[in-house]
């Protein structure tokens, strides 16, 4: 499959997307975006992939959505065309995905960044919401997903004054799971991605489906979809073999059944 806005890959049950828009720091045009939806498509139906890692370049993961493309969009343009609803997309890919952010991830740039399952982060990563400054405000999940992710007070100020947080900042407040030098970040994050590559994917998938639905229940209803998930793993083949292999002090070999 030739793309012209990203290039995929892929190695040891790990689908890479790197987005390559070098020009315009990989802002994320309407191609762009039907490009990574299709390239994550493939990788949900590839039986061989087990997880899968988004990045960009050393110096943008991506500075946000095309402002040349949507300057001079209508209402009606946005609302019938339904702009950035297929964004979704990636926030609905329901095998692991990492983002590997190094430079700027800017607006749609970090929210493409949260959309993902975590973001590893270079210590040259610069995470912001700069919506404000071009007269809108974010427009896929940033006002929601930060806010989340770092708490009222730090996403009202990012989302109303544009400033940037730091690899240091965006670790302290919760919105990276690591830092990692810059010149390591494409191994360690395939590296990670590889890790849960290697474990049973549905398992993997339900572990998923199980963190992102506390985002969205009660306490109680989520720790009873947690608890029917739970209980389910014991119908599954990989539980067996997982458990027998501790008991036999070997490594398991999963079988995805
Ligand atoms: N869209 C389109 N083109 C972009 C872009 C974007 N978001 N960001 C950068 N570019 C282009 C620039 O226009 C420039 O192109 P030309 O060479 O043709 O002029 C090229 O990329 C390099 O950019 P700069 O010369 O500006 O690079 P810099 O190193 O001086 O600055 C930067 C880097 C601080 C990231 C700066 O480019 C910038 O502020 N970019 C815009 C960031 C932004 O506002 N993002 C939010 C977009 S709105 C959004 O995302 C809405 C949403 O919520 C969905």
């Amino acid at each position: 499959m030739a793309y012209d806005t990203i290039i995929v890959d892929s190695r040891d049950g790990v689908g890479l997307i790197t987005l390559n828009r070098p020009k315009a720091l990989n802002a994320l045009s309407s191609t762009l975006i039907a490009e990574v939806s299709k390239a994550l498509d493939g990788f949900e139906a590839d039986e061989k992939i087990g997880a899968i890692v988004i990045t960009g370049s050393e110096k943008a993961f991506a500075a946000g959505a095309d402002i040349k493309e949507m300057s001079s969009l209508s209402y009606m343009d946005a609302y019938l065309g339904d702009f950035i609803t297929p964004w979704d997309r990636v926030a609905q890919c329901r095998k692991p995905v990492i983002a590997a952010v190094a430079g700027y991830a800017l607006g749609g740039g970090c929210e493409l960044a949260m959309m993902c399952d975590f973001i590893l982060a270079a210590d040259t990563a610069k995470f912001g919401q700069p919506e404000i400054t071009l007269g809108v405000m974010p427009g896929a999940g940033g006002s929601q997903r930060l806010t989340r992710f770092v708490g009222k007070s730090k996403a009202m100020e990012m989302c109303l004054t544009g400033r940037m947080m730091d690899a240091e900042e965006a670790e302290r407040s919760g919105l990276v799971s690591r830092i990692i030098p810059a010149e390591d970040l494409i191994d360690e994050a395939m590296k990670t991605a590889k890790k849960i590559a290697d474990f049973s994917l549905p398992i993997v998938m339900m572990t998923k489906e199980s963190v992102n639905r506390s985002y969205e229940t009660t306490l109680k209803e989520g720790l009873l979809f947690e608890r029917r998930l739970f209980h389910s793993m014991f119908a599954t083949d990989d539980q067996k073999e997982g458990m027998a292999a501790f008991v036999e002090k070997r490594t398991a070999q999963f079988s995805n059944k």
